[in-house]
């Protein structure tokens, strides 16, 4: 690991933990482990690599085991006959042993440790539970280096065990529905980066996406024939256990709520009738908190919900109720008056309250949106911080568990870096040691209005493997160059996993091409990034059927040809233009960006769908020629024409504004080596 300006605090944590291997060198481990020591040497493996498993797992390790040696074959083309692993199977010398004391179970705060040492007798794995060994076998995996002799793990004695119990990824199903597969890859990629939580956003105003037997016409009106049916749900409940990941359900309740309307209207705080949403934003529809029947009915659905999801815990929304329905309904105003509750909030409480004994009643804990905090609500419920770090610590320091999403919302298409510097335990967290117990971990949030299964991925990943480190990692682990290298290696091998976050790309030009040679095309997305936030929408408004195919679309976020770019510059412009080398890299990829649109154009003239990115064509052609004569001038001011830097700026300003809902993220870099405006 190369270290450079944090020489001294990587020094002093040295000495702190005097743990001299701490960091020496993370290679392509992410999360990085508590405690690793490398040690010379290699151990080899062939085709004659075997595995045995003994104590007393869960049988999901066998599965899980069997996975693992596919996955080695698959990298290194070995044919390995133990991809179907048989654990009764006796092997005399296995190469890798896999010891496990007890079954796990799948619960929040189950022990996920393991200790991995790989010498050259044998690899030993061993872990209380099957959930650490499962976490132990993607570290090797990891691990799997090449030579010019073959593949070969490096020596190695590891001890690593999670920093945070609850490590999340939100996956919205509403917004647009994700199909099974959708759902089971990102299962696996969670897995192979140590994520144990999935948190499954099931209704919305736009869906409601579980049969529901007690109450039908929650799935048959409200989900356009987009719902998973319970033996589906099963199904997934059982492939995440197999990887040992929890499933959190979320009904978001009482606001977000239309699809629940359409088919039982009369539960609602204004009369009907309701219809599926097709916009997105925050819109009236809410339960009416004050009559019996709402109760009635969500004991009814909650009785099925708890025996269809085991987790211990339930998600009940809470989010964004935008109170106009209760603003308007006398009788709503009345119960307040009757029963002395303040204002909206306090019925809200008044609500969770009840559902919170319902929940109860169905051995069920509450979790929810950070809404659901008030003083009239227990400490047993989970809050979930969206809005600002702030109601997490708030929580924490009113005695209630609490998990951390905001600054982890990967929807909204911020660099990774961002995400990943969020810790949610920081030192000079203002809390006592046994508030900061309370802070459970942290989830990823896939909202999915921007989203289809076509592009769900590149989405989640692999910016939720940056996330994944910092929920599971030591806090010390901060180094944003190392993150990104590791961060590349990882990305390419969740590809093995089917995930589409790679692949997808290409296809995805490639229609926008109408199957024509998309290397311009490419050149250009390569380097421009959806708009952030909810820019989005508002730059052009997006509907539920909004096409999910556009140039917007096939960009991605954090887009690494303009990220390395901008370094390349930083690092130019702070060794005073010294770096020929550099420079001469520089200088080409600005050449093939300044050709670019020549190559282009006439490819958008043949492709409609293109026509929206004219004018961004152009502006990559007209900052990267900026650029060229930029470090021309570097070199020789003299011949810098007078007016050179505020023409420049005029054109780099334009070209700093979205086009077809994407920023450019090349500007700052070329105002940088230009010495105009600001960057
Ligand atoms: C949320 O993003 N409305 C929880």
């Amino acid at each position: 690991m190369k270290r450079k300006s944090h020489g001294l605090a990587f020094f002093l944590i040295v000495m702190i933990f005097g743990v001299q291997t701490m960091f020496a060198q993370t290679r392509n481990l992410m999360p990085v482990p508590q405690q690793v020591e490398w040690q010379k040497g290699k151990v080899r493996v062939d085709s004659s690599f075997t595995v045995q498993v003994k104590g007393h797992p869960h049988p999901r390790l066998y599965k899980a085991v069997g996975r693992m040696i596919h996955r080695l074959a698959g990298r290194s083309g070995l044919f390995l006959p133990q991809s179907f692993f048989d654990p009764q199977e006796t092997i005399c010398h296995p190469n890798l042993l896999v010891t496990v004391k007890r079954p796990a179970a799948i619960q929040l705060n189950e022990d996920e440790s393991y200790t991995l040492t790989v010498a050259n007798s044998q690899i030993q794995l061993q872990a209380e539970t099957d959930l650490g060994a499962m976490h132990g076998l993607e570290t090797l995996l990891q691990l799997l280096s090449a030579d010019t002799e073959g593949y070969y793990f490096p020596q190695v004695k590891i001890n690593d065990a999670p920093r945070f119990p609850w490590r999340g990824l939100l996956i919205d199903a509403c917004r647009h529905f994700m199909p099974m597969e959708v759902i089971k890859r990102n299962l696996d990629g969670m897995a192979a980066v140590k994520l144990n939580v999935l948190h499954w956003h099931l209704s919305e105003d736009q869906g409601f996406r579980v049969e529901c037997k007690t109450y039908p016409r929650l799935h048959q009106l409200g989900s356009d024939g987009n719902y998973y049916t319970q033996e589906q749900i099963k199904e997934i409940i059982a492939y995440a256990a197999d990887r040992g990941i929890r499933v959190i359900p979320e009904f978001d309740l009482p606001g977000h709520a239309t699809s629940w309307l359409v088919g039982y209207p009369e539960l609602a705080s204004a009369p009907g009738p309701y219809k599926i949403e097709r916009n997105w934003g925050v819109f009236n529809p809410t339960f009416n908190p004050t009559i019996e029947a709402t109760y009635t009915f969500l004991d009814g659905f909650f009785k099925e919900m708890a025996a269809l999801f085991p987790d211990a815990y339930i998600h009940i929304g809470g989010d964004e109720n935008n109170g106009k329905q209760w603003n308007a309904n006398p009788q709503i105003q009345l119960f307040m008056k009757t029963h002395h509750l303040e204002d909206n909030h306090a019925l809200q409480s008044y609500f969770n309250n009840r559902l919170l004994k319902i929940l109860t009643k169905y051995g069920k804990k509450m979790v929810g949106w950070d809404e659901i905090l008030h003083k009239d609500m227990p400490t047993n419920i989970v809050i979930q911080s969206w809005r600002g770090r702030d109601s997490m610590i708030k929580a924490a320091q009113q005695g209630y568990q609490t998990i951390l999403s905001n600054g982890y919302y990967i929807d909204l298409i911020q660099p990774t870096d961002y995400h990943y510097l969020n810790d949610p335990a920081p030192q000079d967290l203002p809390v006592t040691p046994d508030q900061r117990s309370l802070i459970l971990g942290g989830e990823a949030t896939m909202w999915a209005e921007m989203v289809s299964p076509e592009t769900v991925d590149s989405r989640i990943w692999p910016r939720t493997a940056a996330i994944a480190e910092r929920l599971w990692s030591a806090g010390e682990v901060r180094d944003v160059d190392d993150m990104y290298r590791r961060l590349e290696t990882v990305s390419f091998h969740l590809e093995e996993l089917g995930l589409t976050h790679e692949k997808n790309y290409d296809m995805l030009l490639r229609r926008l091409t109408g199957n024509r040679n998309i290397s311009a095309l490419k050149t250009l997305v390569d380097v421009i990034e959806p708009v952030r936030i909810y820019n989005r929408n508002r730059l052009r408004k997006q509907f539920a059927y909004t096409p999910l195919t556009r140039v917007v679309d096939a960009a991605r976020p954090d887009a690494a040809v303009a990220r390395k770019f901008r370094k390349q510059v930083d690092n130019y412009v702070a060794a005073k233009n010294s770096n020929l080398e550099l420079e001469e890299q520089i200088r080409l990829q600005l050449q093939l960006w300044a050709d670019n649109d020549g190559n282009l154009q006439p490819i958008i003239d043949v492709s409609p769908v293109l026509f929206e990115i004219r004018q961004l064509s152009q502006n990559l052609s007209a900052v990267a020629r900026i650029g060229l004569e930029a470090l021309t001038y570097r070199k020789n001011p003299k011949v810098r024409p007078s007016n050179w830097a505020q023409k420049s700026l005029v054109i780099l300003e334009q070209a700093a504004k979205p086009q077809a809902q994407t920023n450019l993220m090349i500007v700052s870099a070329v105002k940088k080596l230009a010495g105009v405006g600001e960057n």
